[in-house]
């Protein structure tokens, strides 16, 4: 299973990638025949394109080299040299040649400024890794989590109009398509690993999550914006904290959002309680199915009910989710659940 995030110093421990294969410079017409040739037969093409830095505000430079990788050669095509020849644009414009790049749509514009063209066949990565719960968009962070390899990004704001690049600028610019093609080749290798759109919100949630709790240390506080963001990004019936009174032996209600609730349910009463009493999470499929369920709200159909632990293994909350339709939790949801209810036993 791929990460969903990554930091700077796991991803500059990571050995670099090396690439494979032949790198074939592309600046003459004998040589745009010979690609096209080459290239309009693979099924599967990384794609990117170069254009020089402009440090001044203005009209940005036209892409000065396009990048094609089959993952065992690689074409730099100098588009100064060559313009966009049609035999290029064809490729550009197959449904059946799949073009990988990461925001292509940058690439195809600037491209488009060489001559109009249809696009078509093109997956872009940042999108792609969504579907398997990856939150990064940078290829550096992407090749990271997908590959375990590290790409240098040293050679990136270089002349990419001089002709002929160095040999480092012609490394980094097949690099990049060849990466590309290698990050879309594992991701279709590990197609079963794809996380559904729920999953992947939860994703979303844990990162967000992870970054409020890291810069706020006060709990009140953290209860609140997470009982917010679960709330905004599913839309339940009501999602809020209850916070253990060890004096009364009462669940006290904390922070939350959705409609008024109970303020006490005493230890090992209704969900919340039992949830307390066995210091494991709860999943009502139905609520009137719960023997002692206590009915905060009429429309509460299913819920669950994740214990929060303090780092000593103290039970110090637990987090109430209810849904105004049966079976809405299952395994899935207390798996992301307790992940998050993990957060706070890092920091209480
Ligand atoms: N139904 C819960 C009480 C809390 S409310 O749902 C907000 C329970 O049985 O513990």
């Amino acid at each position: 299973m791929f990460a969903s995030t990554i930091e700077n110093h796991v991803v500059e421990s990571l050995p670099q990638v090396e690439l494979k294969g032949h790198i074939n410079l592309v600046s003459t017409r004998s040589q745009v025949e010979h690609a096209a040739r080459y290239l309009s037969r693979q099924p599967v093409l990384g794609f990117d394109t170069e254009t020089k830095p402009r440090f001044s505000s203005g009209r940005m430079y036209m892409p000065a080299l396009l990048q094609f990788s089959d993952g065992v050669s690689s074409y730099l095509i100098h588009l100064k040299k060559t313009g966009l020849p049609q035999e290029i644009v064809a490729i550009l414009c197959d449904p059946a040649i799949i073009k990988v790049g990461a925001a292509v749509r940058d690439d195809i514009a600037g491209l488009q400024r060489y001559a109009p063209f249809e696009p078509a066949g093109f997956v872009d990565l940042q999108d792609m890794v969504q579907e398997y719960g990856i939150v990064e968009k940078s290829v550096k962070k992407m090749s990271a989590i997908i590959l375990g390899k590290r790409i240098s990004k040293s050679q990136q704001v270089t002349n990419w109009e001089a002709f002929p690049l160095s040999g480092a600028q012609a490394l980094y610019a097949a690099t990049d398509a060849y990466v590309c093609y290698s990050i879309y080749n594992k991701l279709i290798a590990h197609n079963s690993e794809k996380k559904s759109p729920r999953q992947r919100m939860y994703e979303e949630i844990l990162v967000s999550a992870a970054s409020l709790l890291k810069d706020e240390p006060d709990l009140v506080a953290n209860m609140a914006n997470v009982s917010a963001l679960i709330k905004e990004t599913f839309k339940f019936w009501w999602v809020g904290f209850y916070r253990i009174d060890n004096k009364s032996r009462e669940l006290v209600l904390g922070p939350f959002q959705g409609p008024l609730a109970c303020t006490r349910i005493p230890f090992g009463r209704g969900v919340c309680g039992t949830c307390w009493k066995q210091r494991k999470t709860i999943i009502v499929p139905d609520v009137e199915k719960f023997p002692g369920h206590i009915a905060c709200s009429s429309r509460s159909r299913s819920e669950i009910v994740v214990p929060l632990f303090d780092k000593k293994g103290e039970l110090i909350a637990v987090l109430d989710i209810d849904s105004e339709k049966t079976g809405t939790f299952d395994q899935m949801d207390s798996r992301y659940l307790e992940e998050l209810a993990g957060l706070f036993k890092n920091i209480y």
